[in-house]
């Protein structure tokens, strides 16, 4: 049966641009740790029985998002677009015994499926499920946090943004996802094209917040790092 996705396309990654060749993508994964099992069939069910699939980080992706949540130790995490899991999984794995995902999502039709997955995984003691408006539930979310990963609505960045960012620690990260928005970031400009706009308002707000470091990595559709100083 295939779940319906009940929200709109600006949620897609279908419009991804390809920045690498082909090739080196295929040579970055063959390089890169094989997913576990539980992923895999996380990956396969999503791809056989829920709608846009390409939603789903990925192997790439979800290799950098454990290695990241490792290396900055993070004990508190929120994830902003928990789809069918597999984000929430691959940075959960970075996370020490004592440690917490928070993650939200909308579309509480995918509430079970990921749910499903946290316990293959054996961390679902580790992963707190939200289902909701993120823009709601934030606010009510009592976390110092250590790591947040945004990737949901793309129009709300600049909103998620200020709902996280006194409720993250000093030397706290953020990272956004496809703020390339398939190169429509360097593209003129729509005015129509609010979720193009959002997302420029995102980049540029953390280029010129005081209070951050940044990286825009051009990983998939483009990572934003960034650092609380
Ligand atoms: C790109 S997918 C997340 C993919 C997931 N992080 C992964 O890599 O596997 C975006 C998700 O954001 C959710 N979403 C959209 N608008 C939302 C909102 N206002 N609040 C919470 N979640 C929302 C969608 O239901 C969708 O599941």
């Amino acid at each position: 049966m295939k779940i319906n996705l009940a929200p709109s396309s600006t949620n897609l990654k279908t419009s991804k641009m390809d920045f690498i060749s082909k090739e080196l993508d295929t040579y970055c994964n063959d390089h890169t740790s094989p997913e576990c099992e539980v992923l895999r069939e996380l990956n396969h069910e999503t791809h056989t029985s829920v709608l846009n699939p390409r939603m789903l980080s990925g192997n790439l992706q979800g290799q950098f998002l454990t290695m990241i949540s490792r290396m900055v130790r993070a004990k508190c995490i929120l994830e902003i677009g928990t789809y069918t899991g597999y984000s929430a999984i691959c940075l959960a794995k970075g996370l020490p015994a004592d440690g917490v995902l928070h993650t939200i999502d909308v579309n509480e039709e995918l509430e079970d499926i990921a749910q499903k997955y946290f316990k293959k995984a054996k961390l679902e003691h580790q992963i707190v499920q939200h289902i909701g408006d993120a823009s709601e539930i934030i606010p009510n979310l009592n976390l110092k946090l250590d790591l947040v990963f945004i990737d949901a609505d793309k129009k709300n960045y600049p909103t998620y943004f200020d709902l996280i960012i006194d409720k993250l620690n000093t030397g706290g990260w953020i990272i956004a996802d496809n703020v390339l928005w398939s190169g429509k970031v360097i593209e003129e400009l729509d005015p129509t094209d609010m979720v193009t706009s959002a997302l420029l308002e995102y980049n540029q707000r953390i280029q010129n917040h005081p209070q951050l470091e940044n990286l825009l990595l051009p990983i998939r559709d483009g990572l934003m790092i960034c650092r609380k100083k």
